[in-house]
């Protein structure tokens, strides 16, 4: 049979866990997919850093873009980061050279999604990006098929874990958010920059993803209402406490009969509610549909394995011939809906 070949931008925390589950689960993988899944080629920016894993099987690229275009790999798994640059160029090319793409970055998806995914359509790609929101959470599986028999009437959920750790750890601790950013920091558990967990950004990012999927709208991050958590005290957190509420980082999405509103901000949830619940850097993610009612979806948002394992339902998709992008729907028709929105309003 026709091994699926893959080839993977990036060997940070998730390209090594993708890494690992291949190699791990090799034979079970290939009974699932009914092919092997194989690793081609790999790149990142150092070809020497000890990354406790072993790559010498793997053909070795400096150059992502130059990954992408390589003739001997089907699928182009973009785990590298950023919305501009390599992550976007190679994606590009990679596309380009007719290449089915597994991404787990959701900033290049939320900023340039409708224009890769129109790309992809004309190329005759499929583009698909499961790990991109929520981490180790099938939330978009979820949307698109398990409830595709359904409107949905609302999205909402904490999707950044960071922030579910540092306004945990505030109530818990009884600590300042200046203490606990720095502790959070310490501890590794925030981006690069942390603007993008702490301003909101990261979740606002993921939001838009899901709320494009949920009502086949053009997803538009730009429209995202966004409120990070640097403002909240300790003195917010009492006063929640004490009338019976803790404070989330929540996103919600709705259609209303303003249009599509998107709304990432720190908010009031009932102590004894599920989401009031929620502990340390987990996700939550609440899915209500017509038919369905409500469903609660709660799981790691981060981190290598859970990260890594939503990457490889992608991947195993494609495996066995899907061929529908994330979105759930052709490119150009949500181009076409927004538009005809656009006439209406
Ligand atoms: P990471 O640990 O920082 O790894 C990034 C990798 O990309 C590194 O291996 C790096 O190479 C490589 N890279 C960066 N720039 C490159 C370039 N110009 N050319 C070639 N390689 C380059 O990042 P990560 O945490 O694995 O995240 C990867 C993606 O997954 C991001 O889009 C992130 O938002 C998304 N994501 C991550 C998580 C998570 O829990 N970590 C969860 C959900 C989604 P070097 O190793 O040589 O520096
Ligand atoms: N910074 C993100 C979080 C990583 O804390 O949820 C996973 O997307």
């Amino acid at each position: 049979t026709t091994p699926l070949r893959l080839g993977i931008a990036g060997l940070g925390t998730v390209g090594v866990g993708i890494v690992r589950i291949v190699q791990k689960h090799a034979d079970l993988l290939a009974v699932r997919a009914g092919r092997p899944i194989e690793i081609v080629a790999v790149s990142a920016r150092s070809k020497t850093k000890n990354r406790d894993v072993d790559l010498s099987n793997y053909e070795w690229e400096d150059d992502p873009v130059a990954l992408a275009k390589r003739s001997d790999i089907d699928v182009f798994i973009e785990v590298m980061g950023g919305h501009k640059g390599p992550a976007k160029d190679a994606t590009e090319a990679a596309i380009a050279s007719g290449k089915d793409i597994v991404s787990a970055n959701k900033a290049l998806l939320a900023i340039h999604g409708q224009a890769l995914a129109e790309a992809a359509e004309d190329a005759g790609c499929v583009i698909r990006f499961e790990a991109a929101v929520a981490g180790g959470i099938p939330v978009v599986k979820s949307l698109t098929e398990g409830l595709a028999g359904n409107e949905i009437t609302r999205v909402m959920g904490v999707m950044n874990g960071s922030c579910n750790y540092i306004l945990t750890r505030m109530q818990d601790a009884g600590l300042s958010y200046e203490a606990v950013f720095e502790e959070a920091n310490q501890l590794g558990y925030l981006e690069a920059d942390p603007e993008l967990d702490v301003g909101g950004i990261d979740a606002g990012h993921k939001l838009a993803l899901l709320a494009s999927i949920a009502y086949g709208t053009q997803v538009d991050f730009d429209a995202v209402e966004l409120e990070g958590i640097g403002s909240v005290t300790i003195e917010d957190i009492h006063q929640a406490a004490d009338m019976g509420y803790k404070i989330k980082l929540l996103g919600v999405a709705q259609m209303t009969g303003r249009g599509l509103e998107q709304r990432m901000s720190p908010c009031l949830v009932p102590d004894t509610s599920p989401l009031g619940q929620l502990q340390g850097g987990t996700n939550m993610v609440v899915l209500e549909g017509d038919a369905v009612s409500q469903i609660v979806l709660r799981g790691p948002g981060a981190g290598e394995g859970p990260t890594a394992s939503a990457v490889m339902g992608d991947v195993m998709d494609i495996a066995r011939g899907m061929r529908v992008s994330t979105f759930g729907q052709p490119a150009k028709t949500l181009r076409k809906a927004r538009a005809a929105r656009a006439a209406v309003s």
